[in-house]
């Protein structure tokens, strides 16, 4: 889904800093640059907060100030019970989402707090809404990313910085198909209210919107896409 907010962005006029930890972000960086716009890759591990801090101050020296933070990277939630999830799995979960959410905001808030303007859209889930009798680990990881929102929202409104959430419901990508068989992806997306599940571009609509400046009055909210699988008071 990165990729699709990516690219999103830069059709709406976004030079994008592309950062995972795979080499895909060549790829999405040249796709990037034949909408027009500037990219520039960063291949990090967003655990590697000093890593993840540098290559992020790199990017803004390339492109000047960062306007927009979309806190996407993640993992899987596996499936798993609470007597299945290791202490590797704990960590892992928390270190990626958890520590870097935070500390790739702490490297552009300084930026945006001198130029009294920022967008971060932070990703969340379904599963930190609803729950899930799986993956305890992932849900509550997205939690956490909902409480950042919500603080965040507050502390940073007075140098007029929006922080929001945007929580995707189901979606096919190489993280649900990891731990999911057609099958039961087939099945699951027969619930779905509105007919289908949601799709990347879905979330990317929600994410490009909460990126611009149609919404300097919305701050601390949440924003589910989830094609109505999930409907509860936020
Ligand atoms: N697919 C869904 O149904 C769904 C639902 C709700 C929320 N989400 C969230 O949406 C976001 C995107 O997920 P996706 O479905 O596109 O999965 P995905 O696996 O296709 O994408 C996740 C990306 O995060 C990157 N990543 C993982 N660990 C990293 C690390 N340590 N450092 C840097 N990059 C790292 C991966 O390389 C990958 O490109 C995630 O935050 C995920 O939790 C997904």
């Amino acid at each position: 889904m990165g990729r699709s907010h990516a690219l999103l962005l830069a059709e709406r006029g976004a030079d994008v800093i592309v950062l995972d930890i795979i080499d895909g972000v060549d790829e999405t960086a040249a796709m990037i640059r034949e909408r027009g716009r500037r990219a520039h890759p960063l291949k990090v591990d967003v655990r590697d907060v000093s890593a993840l801090q540098s290559g992020i101050k790199e990017g803004a020296g390339e492109f000047g100030p960062i306007d927009i933070l979309v806190n996407n990277a993640g993992v899987g939630g596996r499936r798993l019970l609470i007597d299945e999830i290791s202490v590797e799995d704990f960590d892992r979960m928390f270190e990626v989402h958890v520590r870097g959410t935070f500390f790739a905001t702490q490297a552009v808030v300084p930026g945006m707090t001198e130029r009294k303007y920022g967008r971060i859209v932070n990703i969340s889930s379904i599963y930190a809404m609803g729950g899930s009798p799986r993956a305890s680990h992932y849900a509550a990881a997205k939690a956490a990313i909902s409480g950042f929102t919500k603080c965040w929202a507050r502390e940073l409104a007075p140098h007029r910085i929006t922080v929001n959430a945007v929580a995707p419901g189901f979606v096919v990508t190489g993280m649900t198909r990891g731990s999911n068989t057609d099958e039961q992806i087939a099945e699951r997306e027969k619930g779905m209210p509105l007919g289908r599940f949601t799709r990347p571009e879905d979330i990317s609509y929600a994410v490009a919107w909460l990126a611009s400046d149609e919404t300097e009055m919305i701050t601390g909210q949440v924003v589910s896409p989830n094609a109505g699988e999930t409907i509860v008071g936020i």
